[in-house]
């Protein structure tokens, strides 16, 4: 019958049969799909495992850390690619939403590509995806998320890599995944995480993005998301997040007319995220949040609750 437990084992077990005493390579994102695959990984073949997380610059507050906190039980298999510098290099100039996500794309494709070609030199075998059963069947169907989480996808490596796949989840839903996470000690917070877009805070920027406006963006967003925990909302809502619009309007500061950024809240329950409904958080909840955001982060002049559905909006702003 089945239990998490016996999953576990089992999956365990086949991944010794499958690696054998070869060298395995994952990219993990800070979702619970690869933070929990390389905790599986860990356990299933030890310091044979090696997990990349690149930091793309475009992370939430405290994100890099909490993962880096998460995977500590893989010591020295857990490796922190610093590529913040080259990502804004090459987002400079760029403002539109889809370029942004090529942009995104291609330097993680980069970055990844170099360290899978050390690794496939160090005679690492097996490159691991925590891709799951829904995303087999898209990928059958050839359309939709699968592609646009195609960066994440990283099965495409230039044809003198080889590695083969690994792919343990194959066969999972999230909620099992979730399962994992809690019997491998995954960290609450990462395992019940909201979803996370790969692009990150590129494409919650409106327009170009800047270290400025995202240092901005992220002490905004933190407040919100920090508030929906404090009030047992988090977990109530399928995804939150704040957005930085490039509008400046006008406040008044003192006797003072003042310039401040428009920020966008926005909140939605979706079970498919095809579909969404904005998430009707209590006033008195909005107004603390408000209140918090311009007095810590001055250069926010206005926020704004996003109270559209989708459709015809769609979650991400861009
Ligand atoms: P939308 O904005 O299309 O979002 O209603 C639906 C879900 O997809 C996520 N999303 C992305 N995820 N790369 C990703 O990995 C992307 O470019 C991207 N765009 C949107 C979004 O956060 C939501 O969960």
């Amino acid at each position: 019958d089945w239990t998490p437990e016996h999953t576990l084992e089992t999956l365990i077990e086949e991944i010794r049969a499958k690696v054998g005493r070869d060298r395995v390579m994952l990219a993990v994102s800070g979702g619970v799909d690869s933070s929990t695959l390389a905790l599986l990984l860990s356990r299933a073949v030890g310091d044979k495992l090696t997990a990349i997380f690149v930091d793309h610059g475009l992370l939430r507050q405290g994100e890099r850390h909490e993962v880096e906190a998460a995977l500590r039980p893989l010591g020295d298999g857990f490796r922190v690619v610093d590529a913040a510098e080259q990502f804004l290099t090459a987002l400079k100039g760029v403002s539109d939403p889809e370029e942004k996500r090529r942009v995104v794309g291609r330097e993680f494709i980069r970055v990844f590509e170099a360290e899978a070609r050390k690794l496939s030199q160090e005679g690492y075998r097996w490159l691991a995806q925590g891709t799951l059963y829904p995303d087999v069947i898209e990928s059958a169907g050839g359309e939709g998320a699968a592609n646009i989480k195609s960066h994440h996808n990283v099965g495409g490596l230039p044809p003198d890599l080889k590695f083969e796949l690994l792919e343990p989840f194959r066969y999972l839903f999230k909620d099992e995944v979730r399962e994992l996470a809690l019997l491998l000690g995954l960290p609450e917070h990462i395992r019940m995480r909201h979803p996370f877009p790969g692009p990150g805070l590129a494409i919650r920027i409106l327009g170009e993005v800047t270290r400025e406006k995202l240092d901005i963006l992220r002490r905004a967003d933190d407040i919100f998301i920090s508030a929906l925990r404090d009030w047992n909302l988090y977990d109530s809502v399928a995804q939150a997040l704040a957005v930085l619009t490039p509008v400046q309007s006008v406040g008044v500061v003192g006797d003072e007319r003042s310039y401040g950024y428009v920020l966008g809240l926005r909140a939605v329950s979706t079970v498919d995220f095809m579909t969404a409904d904005w998430a009707r958080l209590p006033w008195e909840f909005l107004d603390e949040v408000a209140r918090k955001i311009t007095r810590q982060v001055p250069e926010v002049g206005r926020v704004v609750y996003d109270i559209t559905s989708k459709p015809p909006a769609t979650i991400e702003w861009e």
